[in-house]
């Protein structure tokens, strides 16, 4: 069975009546939002917050009903995905583009529990190259002082030109060898003039579901 389904569909059954939930970004978390959707159907109710166009896109087809973040002060539960996890539940977020708001939606959220393959899950972050959201004016700038943390930016590239966020910036994946001390790195980026976020999420995470070969692992 498909690993990624595993894990989001696992992550479906610490879904509560009465929720605000944060409805994450990617094809595994797709499969959490598949089945709310099936729950919604079938007269749960909840209320979820987007963390991109694509699954608030999803989310209205399924019929899960949408609020904007603005009109909540706090969400109970985010479920989403990740690019890489390490032992410590810190993670790269971003490879689909959308880390500023699952950043924001996580942010808000009591709870953050994250659902991968075992693909993702790593010693030490890094292989992956972390996506940072920059501000599109005067982005060669910002590139060249990234790279002075020692990583090379490469602008991400969509077919015609740049790929632009929902926020409507541009997204530099930037390859380190390894990420030691992400909080550290997390500090260093964000004071860099340009950058708006970045896709290292420390201290957020407080349950991962791991899709595997012989079923789902639960690491809390
Ligand atoms: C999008 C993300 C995704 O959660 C991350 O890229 C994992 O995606 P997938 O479940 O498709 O492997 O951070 O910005």
């Amino acid at each position: 069975m498909d690993k990624k389904k595993l894990a989001g569909e696992q992550a479906a059954t610490y879904i509560e009546e009465g929720m605000i939930l944060g409805l994450g970004t990617g094809s595994t978390v797709y499969w959490t939002i598949q089945k709310l959707g099936e729950l919604v159907k079938q007269g749960l109710k909840i209320k979820g917050i987007p963390t991109s166009k694509a699954t608030e896109h999803l989310a209205r087809e399924l019929g899960i009903p949408i609020l904007d973040i603005s009109e909540v002060q706090e969400i109970d539960l985010t479920i989403d995905g990740a690019d890489e996890v390490n032992p410590d539940f810190a993670l790269i977020k971003g490879g689909g583009g959308a880390l500023f708001r699952e950043k924001m939606v996580a942010s808000l959220s009591r709870r953050l529990l994250i659902v991968v393959d075992d693909s993702k899950v790593v010693s030490t972050l890094g292989k992956f190259p972390l996506p940072v959201e920059v501000v599109p004016f005067g982005w060669e700038i910002t590139s060249r002082n990234i790279a002075r943390l020692g990583c090379s930016p490469k602008l991400r590239l969509h077919t015609a030109g740049p790929f632009i966020t929902d926020n409507g910036n541009y997204i530099l994946d930037c390859y380190f060898t390894e990420i030691q001390h992400p909080e550290l790195l997390n500090e260093q980026l964000t004071k860099i003039i340009g950058v708006v976020e970045t896709g290292l999420f420390v201290n957020m995470a407080e349950m991962i579901i791991v899709g595997g070969n012989d079923g789902v692992s639960v690491k809390s």
